[in-house]
């Protein structure tokens, strides 16, 4: 099955018309709000071009990672912050537990799974790097402090912060547009989600594995899982090797086309449409692809470390999550009760994080 690819392009153009408010919608463009919906609720993906994220923005960007993570361990531990959570700074393998490990609910349900839908198990720790660093501007006062800590910069990398920076609010500026069009596709104020995404701690994730050590078919270096923020957003990775589960329960291997986006729904998103959309379930595996990958990889001597260019949206700690406009009335909106954004992430963080939050 292949998601549908929305171009942004025509509803760029119509919202950047000064004084517009949402209304008079031409009807192809009011459509295409309508597949950003639809496929977020049916499928949890959904892939998008925007002209403003180039080609060669997320190549500029994936170059300086794979030459980050290709430093020796020893260094890439300097960065590592374990008393924030790891929320900002390098998260080594080995470190982030993958819920599928730990939820014996979730577990429960995989075991019903039909075997060819079924995620690869872990049995341990993830096996991939990550490395945290925050995007926009963050809130003065917030009761949720480390939540919005100070980014790290890793010496040797005098171009990180404008890379990073650049990479991050083009990201960020792609899915505010993909949460309008969904928020009129679901018949909401076009500021619906918008509106709680500012100041929100937004964090541009990119993934580091190490293929050169770890390649080797059904290898997993990110365990069967969903995504606690609101949306999130990756650029195009040089090896395959991401599963996406539909609502259906149907497993796809996912392909992004040169020059597209690919976005997948976080649990923020399942609460404030009272689960008319569901977090997108996902892993990361060595597949045969990714394996025909390594091996044009090796022939032009390329980096062996699988990087995703990935951003986390969030909504902005201190707002309330709760079902909005007339998914207040949904069938399960008791089961999104009222609360701080800040305080779902540190209850998710306490259950996937090894040394992570003391708190709760
Ligand atoms: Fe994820």
């Amino acid at each position: 099955m292949d998601l549908p690819v929305v171009d942004l392009a025509p509803y760029l153009e119509i919202s950047a018309k000064h004084g517009w408010d949402g209304s008079d919608l031409p009807a192809e463009v009011e459509e295409k709000c309508s597949v950003v919906s639809r496929s977020l609720r049916d499928t949890g993906a959904l892939l998008v071009k925007d002209p403003r994220c180039s080609t060669d923005d997320n190549d500029r960007f994936l170059d300086m990672m794979e030459r980050y993570f290709e430093q020796p361990d020893d260094f890439k531990r300097q960065q590592e912050r374990p008393d924030l959570h790891y929320q900002v700074g390098v998260t080594p393998e080995g470190v982030e537990v993958p819920r599928s490990q730990i939820d014996e609910h979730m577990q429960e349900k995989i075991r019903k799974m039909p075997p060819e839908s079924r995620p690869c198990i872990p049995t341990s720790q993830d096996l991939k790097w990550r490395y945290m660093w925050r995007v926009g501007p963050r809130p003065e006062n917030t009761l949720f402090k480390e939540l919005n800590a100070e980014p790290v910069i890793p010496q040797g990398f005098p171009e990180w912060a404008e890379i990073m920076d650049s990479w991050g609010s083009k990201m960020t500026a792609a899915v505010e547009v993909v949460a309008e069009m969904a928020a009129i596709g679901f018949n909401l104020p076009k500021d619906a989600f918008t509106s709680l995404m500012k100041q929100g701690p937004h964090l541009l994730g990119p993934t580091g594995s190490n293929l050169q050590h770890h390649g080797i078919k059904g290898t997993i270096f990110a365990g069967y899982h969903y995504d606690l923020n609101f949306l999130t957003i990756h650029g195009r990775s040089r090896f395959p090797g991401l599963n996406i589960w539909l609502r259906s329960g149907q497993k796809v291997e996912v392909k992004v086309p040169a020059g597209c986006l690919l976005i997948q729904t976080g649990k923020q998103l399942e609460w404030l449409t009272g689960g008319e959309c569901l977090a997108g379930m996902h892993e990361v595996v060595v597949t045969q692809r990714t394996l025909d990958a390594i091996e044009v990889a090796r022939q032009h001597k390329r980096s062996l470390w699988r990087v995703s260019s990935t951003l986390f949206s969030h909504i902005a700690s201190d707002l309330t999550i709760k079902p909005l406009g007339h998914f207040a009335e949904g069938p399960d909106a008791s089961k999104y009760p009222p609360m701080f954004a800040g305080e779902y992430v540190e209850q998710e963080l306490a259950a996937i994080n090894l040394k992570g939050n003391m708190r709760l």
